[in-house]
């Protein structure tokens, strides 16, 4: 059987790293795609010679030119700036949408029956703009967000514990951003919600870290944004599609009617499989829930608005 296909386009920290990840695991063989002159190839060739080392029979490779990615089977992109301190994820809007545009049109064309993952930010914009543009099928046409919160909810979690992070199945849905909705009701540490674990003020806290768990990673690095966890999160989306494993993660999809939302791109969990999302899963939210899914939603709205998408 002929090996998956998957390209990554953006060789910058997301993009090398989740090329790494998904060579190192052999999952697909993989092609690196960038603007910048040498770089694709010079990485793609570095972790190509790394594949020995690793054990690994994939093939890595890199070009500015999009004929290699033909007949992706999937395609993760991450092209685009990433935030500078002070900066939102919002004043990236415009010029990230130019560069996700572009790309889209050049692997939509040469990858049709692909699947994508958008990383680029602001990503519920970017991804709502990706599915326009594509024409694909809404099942096709996934944001990476829900993962990485959920996943920066959970090691907070594991530490304020003390517990292995194998345990713990952190919840986090709505738009990637400030607005985003953690659901410590839907929290568990082997199935015991943390909501009879930690105190309020405590679960509050480590709500509040998550939300800006982004921002104190750029804090931190001054000069780029987070990129190992994110690449980890396209890894394990990328995965469950090609191994067609079923799981029920939290993705970025366009809603037509679930949560009471319609015709926007929100988190919420998706049961992901070999056609990408198979379903929408929608779970029990309270009142007070269902109404930050709603604002966070309405904060897209807005920026896909601003875009005219
Ligand atoms: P980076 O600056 O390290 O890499 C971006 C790469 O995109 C650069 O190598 C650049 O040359 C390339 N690029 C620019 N225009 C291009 C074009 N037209 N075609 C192909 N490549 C192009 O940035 P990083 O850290 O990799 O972040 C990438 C994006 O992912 C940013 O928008 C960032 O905000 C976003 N991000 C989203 C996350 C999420 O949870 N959805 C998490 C982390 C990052
Ligand atoms: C993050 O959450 C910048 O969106 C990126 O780290």
């Amino acid at each position: 059987m002929a090996r998956k296909k998957v390209t990554v386009v953006g060789a910058g920290n997301v993009g090398a790293t989740t090329a790494l990840w998904l060579a190192s695991r052999e999952l697909a063989d993989v092609v690196l795609t960038d603007v910048v002159e040498g770089v694709p190839e010079g990485k793609a060739l570095d972790m190509l010679e790394a594949m020995p080392i690793l054990g690994s029979d994939v093939t890595v490779t890199g070009d500015n030119d999009y004929a290699p990615t033909a007949n992706s089977d999937i395609v993760v992109i991450t092209a685009g700036f990433p935030r500078k301190p002070g900066m939102s994820r919002d004043d990236l809007l415009k010029k990230n949408y130019e560069i996700v545009g572009a790309t889209v049109r050049k692997v939509v064309a040469l990858s049709p029956n692909s699947i994508l993952i958008l990383v680029t930010n602001p990503l519920d914009a970017m991804a709502q703009a990706a599915y326009k543009l594509s024409k694909f099928s809404r099942n096709r046409v996934i944001g990476m967000a829900g993962v990485l919160d959920s996943a920066r909810f959970a090691s907070f979690i594991a530490a304020e514990l003390r517990v292995s992070v194998k345990d713990i199945n952190a919840f986090v849905l709505g738009g990637h951003g400030d607005t985003m909705v953690p659901l410590p009701r839907y929290s568990t540490v082997s199935g015991i919600p943390i909501t009879d674990l930690l105190p309020a003020e405590t679960i509050a806290r480590l709500v509040q870290r998550t939300r800006d768990g982004g921002a104190e990673i750029v804090k931190h690095l001054k000069t780029g944004s987070a990129f190992y966890a994110p690449s980890a999160a396209v890894a394990a989306m990328v995965e469950a599609i090609l191994q067609d494993q079923g799981r029920i993660l939290p993705c970025a999809a366009y809603l037509e009617g679930e949560y009471g939302l319609e015709g926007v791109f929100a988190g919420v969990p998706c049961k992901l499989g070999a056609r990408g999302i198979e379903d929408v899963v929608q779970i029990q939210l309270t009142a007070q829930e269902q109404a930050e899914l709603r604002h966070s939603a309405d904060a897209v709205r807005a920026l896909v608005a601003a875009l005219g998408v």
